[in-house]
């Protein structure tokens, strides 16, 4: 194998340790956006209760996820796509907001224009796409093999 700096090697083995945490932290948004979209009218228990018991999963889970996001991006920008910058920013955003949703007083109308912002599938959908257009956007830029 040719020389790939150490950077690179620490950046991969981050991007899909960023891609685990993302994953588990939102398996809860992802279930209930199938569930909406496949069966709008049936109602099932265990992943009601699911979402009950979600929250510090899908917080810390989140947090974690995009600090690693940050420091997998931060090796990985000499090679990065335009897509990557706005991912960043959607990423600050969903992290700004859900931190302002759960922890902060902020009043009833803010928070009613932030979880329109956040706490809807459209916005996962939104940063999954982005995220997989960025990633193939900048495979040509990347000069090195991936497993
Ligand atoms: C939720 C956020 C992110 C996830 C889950 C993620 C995930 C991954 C994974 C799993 C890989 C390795 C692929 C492999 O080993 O085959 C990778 C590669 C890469 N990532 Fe990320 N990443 C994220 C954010 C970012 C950001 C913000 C940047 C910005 C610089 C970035 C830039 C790259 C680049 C340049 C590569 C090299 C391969 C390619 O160009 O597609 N990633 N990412
Ligand atoms: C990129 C990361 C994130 C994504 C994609 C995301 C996505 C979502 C989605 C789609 C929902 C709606 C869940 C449903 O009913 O199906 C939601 C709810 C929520 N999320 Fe996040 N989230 C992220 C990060 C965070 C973080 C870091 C926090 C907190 C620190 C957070 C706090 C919340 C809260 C409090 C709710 C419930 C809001 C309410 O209705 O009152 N999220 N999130």
């Amino acid at each position: 194998m040719e020389n790939v700096p150490q950077s690179v090697i620490v950046g991969l083995g981050l991007g899909g340790a960023t891609a685990f945490f993302f994953f588990i932290a939102n398996l809860y948004v992802i279930l209930h956006f199938l569930q909406k979209l496949i069966f709008p009218k049936r109602q099932f228990k265990w992943l009601n209760s699911m979402g009950k018991r979600w929250h510090y999963v899908h917080y810390f889970g989140n947090i974690i996820a995009i600090v690693l996001a940050l420091i997998h991006g931060i090796l990985m920008l000499p090679y990065a796509s335009f897509w990557h910058w706005v991912l960043i920013v959607l990423l600050l955003w969903m992290g700004f907001a859900g931190f302002t949703l759960r922890f902060t007083k902020a009043p009833a109308k803010v928070k009613k224009v932030l979880r329109n912002l956040h706490a809807k599938w459209y916005m996962f959908v939104i940063i999954l796409v982005v995220l997989i257009v960025a990633h193939i956007a900048s495979l040509p830029n990347f000069p090195f093999p991936l497993e």
